[in-house]
């Protein structure tokens, strides 16, 4: 099984890391433009292969879409963070300029493809490959509802004073801090309602911990996070290669799911070999709904910006 990884910044080179340590894949592909980085990544971890007992092999290629071909998965994370004094709509031409050709450059190596858009603004992009390219709805899939996920239960297992693991819980919507929605009033700890353990004012504080949990890190670290995308993008590509049929939130389009459609935003779903199997409806209440077309509205407000690089 092949896998390709456009980008070999942060998130890109942490996710070929993870699914080679984890055996996810046979081959791994890191891709950039900047000259020799991604050669640069793939041979740094490579190095870890006899210490940490792996078989996968991870090479390097600037901007060589030859070496990508007949993947099995692509994995978009090239882009541009935005920068002082940018507007979110020149953010968006740019990021939408470099995932488009992106998408097409991918696709002429591999044609049967399952792609998944990582770059930001996460829900636009994965709108913006799919309008793009054309592809049927199962073959693009946004990563942002896994990460949102992982942080919702880390933040839970912190207020329980319990293991992440035995936490389950979800976060759907738009990948945004005004935009995700940490199901609350479905998370439970080993099966029970979270909420026969923790206080309102307490579930409160974890959902808004949350909807800034990227900011957070972001103001920590003088960037955005990479060791939690990079190992939920893996988690993503296991589900998919091995066909696992994980119950995922991804973005995908809604085509009337939950009330909604010609949108990709945060729903759960089943993801396997084909890419989305199934999206799943969880039966939101009045106000949950409320949230999740609000979000929608202001995910289609994003992809107004798109308008230019589409036409
Ligand atoms: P980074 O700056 O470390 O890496 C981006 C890489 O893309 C750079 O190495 C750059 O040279 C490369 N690149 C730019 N244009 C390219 C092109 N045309 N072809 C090939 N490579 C190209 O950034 P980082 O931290 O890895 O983040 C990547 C993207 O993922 C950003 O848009 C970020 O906002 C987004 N992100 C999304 C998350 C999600 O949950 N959806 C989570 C974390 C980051
Ligand atoms: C994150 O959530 C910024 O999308 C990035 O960390």
């Amino acid at each position: 099984m092949k896998v390709t990884i456009v980008g070999a910044g942060n998130v890109g080179a942490t996710c070929a890391d993870v699914i080679a340590y984890r055996g996810i894949a046979s081959e791994v592909v890191l891709l950039d433009i900047k000259e020799g980085f991604a050669e640069g990544k793939a041979m740094d971890i490579m190095q870890c292969a006899t210490t940490t007992g792996f078989n996968t092999r991870v090479i390097g290629s600037t901007n060589d879409y030859t070496k990508t071909a007949n993947s099995d998965v692509v994995v978009i994370t090239s882009g541009i963070p935005r920068k002082p004094g940018m507007t979110r709509e020149e953010l968006i031409g740019i990021n939408a300029g470099i995932v488009k050709s992106v998408a097409d450059n991918v696709l002429r190596h591999s044609p049967e493809a399952i792609i998944v858009v990582v770059s930001n603004p996460m829900d636009t992009m994965t709108y913006l490959t799919l309008k793009a390219t054309g592809l049927p709805k199962h073959r693009v899939i946004g990563m942002g509802g896994a990460l949102d996920s992982s942080r919702f239960k880390y933040f839970l297992s912190q207020a329980l004073e319990k293991p992440g693991n035995d936490v389950q819980g979800m976060v759907i919507g738009g990948h945004g801090d005004k935009t995700m929605i940490p199901l609350t009033r479905i998370a439970s700890y080993n099966g029970s309602p979270v909420s026969q353990f923790l206080s309102q004012d307490v579930l409160d504080k974890v959902a808004a911990d949350t909807m800034v949990g990227g900011a957070t890190l972001t103001g920590l670290l003088g960037t955005s996070a990479w060791y939690a995308p990079g190992a939920s993008v893996a988690y993503l590509v296991d589900s998919i290669l091995n066909d696992q049929r994980k119950m995922i939130p991804c973005s995908v389009m809604l085509d009337g799911e939950y009330g909604q459609s010609d949108i990709c935003i945060g729903v759960p779903c089943i993801i396997g070999r084909k890419g989305l199997v199934e999206i799943v409806d969880v039966n939101l209440d009045d106000k949950e709904k409320d949230l999740f077309a609000k979000s929608a509205d202001a995910v289609r407000n994003m992809n107004a910006d798109l308008q230019s690089v589409l036409a």
